[in-house]
C-alpha cells in the first residue's frame, strides 16, 4: 500500500497523450526499431546562435538572481515593444505578465480566475493541456466538437449553445494545435458579436504558433475587430515555437491590469520569476534579428506541403490543409472497420495509429487525446526528409489493410 493518498485534482487529471506517444517512440527506437518520430511540436531547429549568445553574455553579466515575479523590466519593454511593432497593440509593460512558458501563464489565468463551478469553451479539437488546466483549477471544461466543413472553428450556433450564466471563459488558439485552424476576419467578428453579448465571458487568445502561417497574409488579430473587448481578452504568446526555444521556458500574457496582476499572485507562491538567463535570450529572440523566423517558416511549410499531398492521395484519409501551426491534422474514419494483414480490426483512431507504428514505424498521435475521435495528428516538426518519407509509408501500410 502507498504511504500517501492523491489529491483530488491529481486522481482526476488526465494523462497527456503527446508526451505518452512521443515516450513510446523514443522507446522503440532506443530498441533498434526505425522510427520516424511525427509526434511532438518541438522545432526540429536549434535555438539560433545570437539568442544563445545574448544568454552567455547574461551569465557573464552575473544575471543570475531572482528576478521580478512577473518578468524583467527589460523582457517586459521587449513584449510591449514586439506586441506594438508586430501586432499594433498597445501594451504597457505594466498590463504583461512572463511565465515559464505560455503554459504557465494560462494555468496562472484560470488559476487567478476560476472557482468551481465555472465553465471554459474549449472547441474541439484542442491542446490537451486546456481542459486539465481547467480541471486542475476546480473549473468546468466545456467541450465543443468543430466539424472538418467548418475549417475546425466554432460556429455562431454552436458558441452560442455552449455559453451559459456560468461561462467564465472562451479559449481560442489560433493557428491551432492540433487543426492547424486559422480564425479569419469574418470568424473574429462572429466571436466579437457573441461575446458582447455576454459579459461574464474573458477571451484567451493562445497564439504560440502565430508566425508559424502559411496563408499569404495574416489575418488581423482579434483586438483590430473588437478593440471594445480589450477589458477582456488575455492575449498568450511565448518563445519556444517561434525561436526554437521550448527548452527555455519563456512565454508571456498581455491583458487587463487587474488580471495580470492577480496572475502574479499566483505565480509568486510556485515559481516566482523565470530563469533570469532565459528571459535575457528572450529580450534579444523578441528585438533581434527575425529574418531567420521567415526562413523556418518556409521550411515548415514545404514540408506540410509533402504531407498534405501523400496523406490526401490515400482513399481513406481526408484532411483540411492547415493554415498554421506544426501539425497535419487527418480523419481516418475512412479507414475504421478495416483488418491489418494479421488480422487484427482497426476499430479506433489509437488502433490506426497504433498500426502506424508497428507496420510503418511512423509515430503520430491519435485524434482521441485532442477531443475528436477518428483522427490522427502528425508534426511537420520533422526534417523534410522523414516527413517524405513518413508519407510514403503510411500509403504503403494503408495499401496493405483490407
Ligand atoms: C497551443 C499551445 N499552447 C501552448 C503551448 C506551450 O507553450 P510553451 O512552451 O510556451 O509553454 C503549446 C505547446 O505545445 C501549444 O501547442
Amino acid at each position: 500500500m502507498s504511504a500517501f493518498t492523491l489529491s483530488r485534482r491529481v486522481s482526476q487529471a488526465g494523462f497527456s497523450p503527446n508526451a505518452a506517444a512521443s515516450q513510446r517512440a523514443k522507446q522503440l527506437k532506443a530498441q533498434g526499431r526505425d522510427i520516424l518520430d511525427l509526434t511532438i511540436g518541438e522545432p526540429d531547429f536549434e535555438t539560433p546562435d545570437h539568442i544563445k549568445a545574448a544568454a552567455v553574455q547574461a551569465l557573464a553579466n552575473g544575471d543570475t538572481r531572482y528576478t521580478p515575479t512577473l518578468g524583467t523590466a527589460a523582457l517586459r519593454a521587449a513584449i510591449s515593444a514586439k506586441l506594438a511593432r508586430e501586432n499594433q497593440l498597445n501594451f504597457p509593460p505594466a498590463q504583461i505578465a512572463v511565465g515559464n512558458g505560455a503554459k504557465q501563464v494560462i494555468f496562472n489565468a484560470f488559476a487567478a480566475t476560476l472557482d468551481p463551478g465555472h465553465e471554459v469553451i474549449i472547441p474541439a479539437p484542442f491542446y490537451p493541456s486546456f481542459p486539465e488546466m481547467v480541471s486542475l483549477n476546480d473549473g468546468k471544461p466545456v467541450i465543443v466538437p468543430t466539424r472538418a466543413e467548418d475549417g475546425f472553428k466554432l460556429t455562431r450556433a454552436s458558441l452560442e449553445a455552449a455559453i451559459t450564466p456560468r461561462t467564465r471563459w472562451l479559449v481560442i488558439n489560433s493557428p491551432s494545435n492540433p487543426s492547424g485552424a486559422v480564425y479569419g476576419r469574418d470568424d473574429l467578428l462572429m466571436l466579437a458579436e457573441v461575446l458582447r453579448a455576454h459579459p461574464q465571458v474573458l477571451l484567451l487568445l493562445d497564439e504560440v504558433y502565430e508566425h508559424i502561417l502559411f496563408t499569404d497574409t495574416p489575418p488581423p488579430h482579434f483586438l483590430h475587430v473588437a478593440q471594445d473587448l480589450v477589458e477582456r481578452v488575455l492575449v498568450v504568446n511565448g518563445v519556444s515555437k517561434t525561436y526554437a526555444m521550448t527548452g527555455w521556458r519563456v512565454g508571456y500574457g498581455a491583458g487587463p491590469a487587474a488580471l495580470i496582476q492577480a496572475m502574479g499572485v499566483i505565480q509568486v507562491q510556485s515559481t516566482s520569476g523565470a530563469s533570469s538567463i532565459s528571459q535575457a535570450a528572450a529580450v534579444t529572440a523578441l528585438g533581434g534579428d527575425q529574418s531567420f523566423v521567415k526562413e523556418r517558416t518556409a521550411a515548415y511549410r514545404a514540408r506540410r506541403n509533402i504531407l498534405v499531398k501523400g496523406l490526401t492521395a490515400i482513399e481513406g484519409i481526408e484532411l483540411q490543409p492547415p493554415e498554421g501551426g506544426l501539425f497535419v491534422f487527418s480523419s481516418c474514419k475512412g479507414l475504421l472497420g478495416k483488418s491489418t494483414p494479421d488480422g487484427k480490426k482497426i476499430a479506433t483512431d489509437e488502433d490506426f495509429v497504433e498500426y502506424l507504428l508497428e507496420s510503418a514505424g511512423v509515430a503520430g498521435i491519435a485524434g482521441s487525446g485532442y477531443g475528436l475521435p477518428g483522427h490522427f495528428r502528425l508534426s511537420i516538426a520533422a526534417s523534410t526528409e522523414s516527413v517524405s518519407v513518413a508519407s510514403a509509408r503510411i500509403a504503403d501500410a494503408v495499401a496493405r489493410l483490407s
